[in-house]
């Protein structure tokens, strides 16, 4: 989706081109008027101030555990990127949404700083118990 008319056109366009018309589909649509609840994965090429203006949707639609992939960009804040690869043209990097279930109300930061917390106890505990070195 873009609000640009010109950007569904070219996307068409390219489209025809890869001969692929009958498996994509491209639409004029403002992302806020969107729903994102039934996305397993959000491929997003936006710039750093709009990606930031999704994020708080994208955070509450998408279904724990769902990926967004952002080619270039990184508008996401204090919610880092699991991973980037640079590989392409430009950086492409990978979210994955948290349980919301367990970690609603907190912020990424808590979220990761908890997620550490939970994965240094395990440790500690495997090397009491004499599991690893
Ligand atoms: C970095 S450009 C990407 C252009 C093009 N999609 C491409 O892949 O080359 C960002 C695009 O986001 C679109 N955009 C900005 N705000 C938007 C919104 N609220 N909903 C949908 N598209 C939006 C702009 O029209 C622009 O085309």
């Amino acid at each position: 989706m873009d609000i640009e008319p010109v950007r569904i056109e070219e996307a068409n366009a390219e489209a025809k081109k890869a001969g692929v018309t009958g498996r994509v589909r491209f639409a004029v649509q403002d992302f806020h008027q969107a729903g994102f609840g039934e996305a397993a994965v959000v491929t997003i090429y936006l710039y750093t101030r709009v990606m930031t203006k999704l994020k708080p949707k994208l955070l509450a639609e998408l279904k724990p555990r769902a990926r967004v992939v952002a080619d270039q960009f990184k508008g996401m804040g204090d919610w880092k990127p699991k991973k980037t690869v640079n590989k392409h043209r430009h950086p492409v990097s990978l979210w994955i949404v948290p349980s919301k279930r367990k970690e609603q109300g907190q912020t990424v930061s808590e979220i990761a700083a908890n997620r550490r917390r939970v994965q240094y106890a395990r440790i500690e505990k495997r090397r009491a118990s004499g599991c690893e070195e």
